[in-house]
Parts: structure tokens; C-alpha cells; sequence
């Protein structure tokens, strides 16, 4: 098991592909925090990782909140006294046209997205530094971070931010031995794209545009966020993995 005694936090676990990561994790040998808005859906994954076996424990928090993010790491630390992995993968998305897009909106996509990342990263990174653990922190950003898209202006917006905070971050964290990583799926099918996704047009067109042929799963993202997470990638820290299919690289 490539993460046995590990005690990890995965925002946004509740469902999608914060979930599957908590799963993939879990089987990995890691003890889960997961860390999410919706209570139902977030005890229901740690249902299903003590069904298999594993330790885990759902703490509510909204990741915009730095009370929340404060309050948070100290019910981990309760628990388990120490964080090895920080996910930072809770995310929103929606859609609206930029003509149209009120401040609030734009504020509120920002304000999960971006600065919560950031408040969960710095939360966590200060215990890890005071602790001396050699920890891994791993964004969940997106193809949208190098794009733009119709009705995402906030969301590419907060997406490119994350991807230069992961940098910035490798830069401040790498002499503490800490690595920061990100992973940047391309068109997964969750609840956040769903109803776009019931159009027939729009699903066949990211369907073909992936030379792969298919949409993403959220199992598809688990493993290379676990490669971030695990052994494997000791040498990598500012790193940006694109996991699409190939959608990038076909301008078809
Ligand atoms: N699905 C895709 O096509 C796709 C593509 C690229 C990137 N992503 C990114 O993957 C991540 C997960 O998205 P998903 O597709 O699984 O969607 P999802 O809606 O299924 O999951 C997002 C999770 O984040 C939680 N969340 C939202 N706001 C929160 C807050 N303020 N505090 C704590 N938790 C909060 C939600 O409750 C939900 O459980 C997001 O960051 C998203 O931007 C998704």
C-alpha cells in the first residue's frame, strides 16, 4: 500500500472526484479527513471507506471560511495529531455569461476556488512545517486554467490562479521538504457539469474532441493525484499534470 499510516485531507470528498481520490486513498492505507459543505453526501463517504475497511472522518467546512479552516485542521489534528497530505479539490462552477456575470458571483467562484485553496494550503502547510513532515499538497485545477471557456470566466480565472499559487508555493515550501503539485483534468462527468453534459452536442463534442474517444471518470484523476501524493514523486514540485484524454493537444 502506497500511503500506509498516512494521514491525508481531501476537500470537496464529499462526492465527484474529491470522492474518488478519498476512496483511492483510502485503500492506499491512508487515514481520510473529508473535508466538505454537503454533510449527507460527505458521511456517506466515510461509510464507504470504513465499509472497506479503512479510518476516516468527515469534518464540515467551507474552505472560503478561515475560521472553518482553522477549526478543521484541529479536529484532524485531534484525531489523528499530524497531516502527511493536503488535497485541496473543492471547487464550484456556475455557469454564467461574462456580460451578465454579477461581482457577487465572480466573488463567490474566487472566494471557493481560489482562496480556499489557499486558506486550507496555508493552514496545513503551517503544521506540517512545524511538525517537520516532508508533506505533499496536490491542487485539483483544470484544463480551464490554460483556456478560456464561455460562461467560466471566474472559473478559468480562479483555475490559472491556483496554478500560479502552486508554484509560488512549491518555491516557499520546497526547502521545508514540502512538494506542491497539480493535477489539471480535462471533462470529467460530475454533478458539476451534469446538466451540461444532458446535451446531447455538448457531450459529444468533449467526448470527440479527446482523442481518447470517452469523458472522464473521477477514478481517472485518483491516480495521478495519488502519484503526487505517494513516494513516486519525491523529485516533482511545481508541477502541473494534464489529465484530459489528449482534449488539449487536438485543435480539431
Ligand atoms: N468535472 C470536471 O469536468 C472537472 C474538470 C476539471 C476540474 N475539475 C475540478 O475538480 C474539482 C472537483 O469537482 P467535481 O467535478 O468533482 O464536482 P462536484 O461538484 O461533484 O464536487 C465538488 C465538491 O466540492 C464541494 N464544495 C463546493 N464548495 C465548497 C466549499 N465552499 N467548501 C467545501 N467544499 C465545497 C462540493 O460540496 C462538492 O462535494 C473542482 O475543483 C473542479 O473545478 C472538475
Amino acid at each position: 500500500m502506497r500511503l500506509q499510516d498516512k494521514v491525508a485531507v481531501v476537500t470537496g470528498a464529499a462526492r465527484g472526484i474529491g470522492r474518488a481520490i478519498a476512496l483511492r486513498f483510502a485503500r492506499e492505507g491512508a487515514r481520510v479527513a473529508v473535508v466538505d459543505v454537503r454533510e449527507t453526501e460527505g458521511h456517506e463517504t466515510v461509510r464507504l471507506i470504513e465499509q472497506m475497511g479503512g479510518e476516516a472522518l468527515f469534518v464540515y467546512t467551507d474552505v472560503s471560511d478561515a475560521a472553518q479552516v482553522e477549526a478543521m485542521v484541529e479536529a484532524v489534528l485531534e484525531r489523528w495529531g499530524t497531516i502527511h497530505i493536503l488535497v485541496n479539490d473543492a471547487g464550484i462552477c456556475p455557469f454564467e455569461e461574462f456580460l451578465s456575470m454579477p461581482e457577487s458571483l465572480w466573488d463567490r467562484v474566487l472566494d471557493v476556488n481560489l482562496k480556499g485553496y489557499f486558506l486550507v494550503s496555508q493552514a496545513v502547510a503551517r503544521v506540517m512545517v512545524e511538525q517537520g513532515v516532508k508533506g505533499r499538497i496536490i491542487a485539483v485545477s483544470s484544463i480551464s486554467s490554460e483556456f478560456g471557456g464561455s460562461q467560466q470566466a471566474h472559473y478559468c480565472a480562479s483555475k490559472a490562479g491556483i496554478n500560479l499559487l502552486i508554484k509560488s508555493m512549491a518555491i516557499s515550501l520546497g526547502p521545508h521538504g514540502i512538494t506542491c503539485n497539480a493535477v489539471l483534468p480535462g471533462t470529467v462527468e460530475t454533478d458539476i457539469n451534469r446538466e451540461a453534459l444532458a446535451d446531447p452536442a455538448v457531450r459529444a463534442y468533449w467526448s470527440q474532441r479527446a482523442p481518447l474517444g470517452r469523458l472522464g471518470r473521477p477514478e481517472d484523476i485518483a491516480g495521478p493525484v495519488l502519484f503526487f501524493a505517494s513516494d513516486d514523486s519525491a523529485w516533482c514540485t511545481g508541477s502541473m499534470l494534464v489529465v484530459d484524454g489528449g482534449t488539449s493537444v487536438n485543435l480539431q
